[in-house]
C-alpha cells in the first residue's frame, strides 16, 4: 500500500527551501507543499507565544490539506513549537534541531562546539538542551547572530561588511577553540562560503541533508507511509506574501520539479 499524501515543509521564508531540496533528493518520489511565511519573516526575533501561535496557523493550513508528516524546516519555529505541534497533531512532525545536533556531535572531534541562531532560538535554549542529553562532557558556545539574516537577504554574501560581522560573531568561539558549528538558521548554510573563507578550520554543519535522511528514515519505517513508485510527485510553494524582489526565489527553486508557487492567506488560530 502506499501513500501519496504530500509531505508539508515550513519555513519563515524562502531558506528552508534548502531543506526542501534535499527532501526532494532523499524522497524524490513524494509530492510537497512547501509553505512560507514571507509576510510574518524574521520570526527570529520575535516571543516564544508568537512564534507557537504563527506555527499552529500555518499547520493548520497544511493540514486542511491532507499533509502526511510535517517538517519544520524553520529553527526557530522547531526550537519554540516543534513540541507544540507533536502534542496537537496527529501526523508525524520533524524539526531541524535534533538533526542539527546528530550532525554536529558527528562533525566535533573534541567536543567543544558552538551554535549560532536567531536570538529566539538561542534564548530557547534547546540546542543546548539537546547535546547536553547526547554528551554531557560537551562544551558549547552559543551566539545569537541577528545580522546575519538581513545580510543574506541583501545579497551581501562576498562583501567586506559580511566578512566583519562573522569575524564579530565568531571570533570567540575560535578563540575557545571550537571545532564545530551548527548552523541553526535557515539562512546560515548560504553563508557558509563565507565562514568558511574567514576560518577555514572551523567545521560548519547544516541539518538539511540530516532531516532529509531522517524523514527517509521515517517513511522507510512506517509500513504504507511512503508514496510509492507509482506515484506522480508534485511541489507546490505557498507563500504568505510574494513581492517582486524576491530575487533569490527562482534561484532557491531551479532544479526544483515545481508545479506552482501562490500567495495564500493563513486563518488565525483558535485562542486556547
Ligand atoms: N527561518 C528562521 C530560522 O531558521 C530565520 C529567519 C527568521 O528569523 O524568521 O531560524
Amino acid at each position: 500500500m502506499a501513500d501519496p499524501r504530500p509531505i508539508g515543509v515550513f519555513d519563515s521564508g524562502l531558506g528552508g527551501l534548502t531543506v526542501l531540496t534535499e527532501l526532494v533528493r532523499a524522497l524524490p518520489a513524494e509530492s510537497y507543499i512547501y509553505l512560507g511565511d514571507t509576510a510574518r519573516l524574521p520570526y527570529g526575533a520575535k516571543s516564544s507565544r508568537t512564534i507557537q501561535r504563527y506555527s499552529q496557523e500555518v499547520a493548520a493550513r497544511l493540514l486542511e490539506q491532507n499533509i502526511k508528516l510535517l517538517v519544520i524546516a524553520c529553527n526557530t519555529a522547531s526550537a519554540h513549537a516543534e513540541s507544540l505541534l507533536r502534542s496537537e497533531l496527529a501526523i508525524p512532525v520533524l524539526g531541524v534541531i535534533q538533526p542539527g545536533v546528530d550532525a554536529l556531535l558527528a562533525a566535533s572531534l573534541h567536543n567543544r562546539v558552538g551554535v549560532i541562531g536567531t536570538r529566539s532560538t538561542i534564548k530557547s535554549g534547546v540546542y543546548e538542551q539537546r547535546i547536553r542529553a547526547r554528551k554531557p562532557e560537551a562544551q558549547i558556545f552559543s551566539k545569537a547572530c541577528p545580522l546575519f539574516v538581513p545580510l543574506v537577504e541583501e545579497g551581501w554574501i562576498e562583501k567586506r561588511i559580511t566578512q566583519l560581522v562573522i569575524e564579530e560573531y565568531l571570533s570567540e568561539m575560535v578563540r575557545e577553540e571550537v571545532d564545530a558549528v551548527a548552523l541553526g538558521c535557515t539562512h546560515y548554510p548560504l553563508l557558509k562560503k563565507a565562514i568558511h573563507n574567514v576560518y577555514p578550520a572551523l567545521r560548519l554543519v547544516d541539518s538539511s541533508e540530516e532531516i532529509a535522511r531522517q524523514a527517509a528514515s521515517l517513511l522507510a519505517s512506517t509500513p504504507g507511509l511512503a508514496a510509492g513508485t507509482n506515484s506522480r510527485p508534485q511541489v507546490r510553494i505557498e507563500l504568505t506574501d510574494l513581492t517582486e524582489q524576491m530575487n533569490d526565489l527562482e534561484r532557491l527553486l531551479s532544479g526544483l520539479p515545481v508545479s506552482s508557487v501562490e500567495e495564500i492567506q493563513l486563518s488565525a488560530a483558535a485562542p486556547h
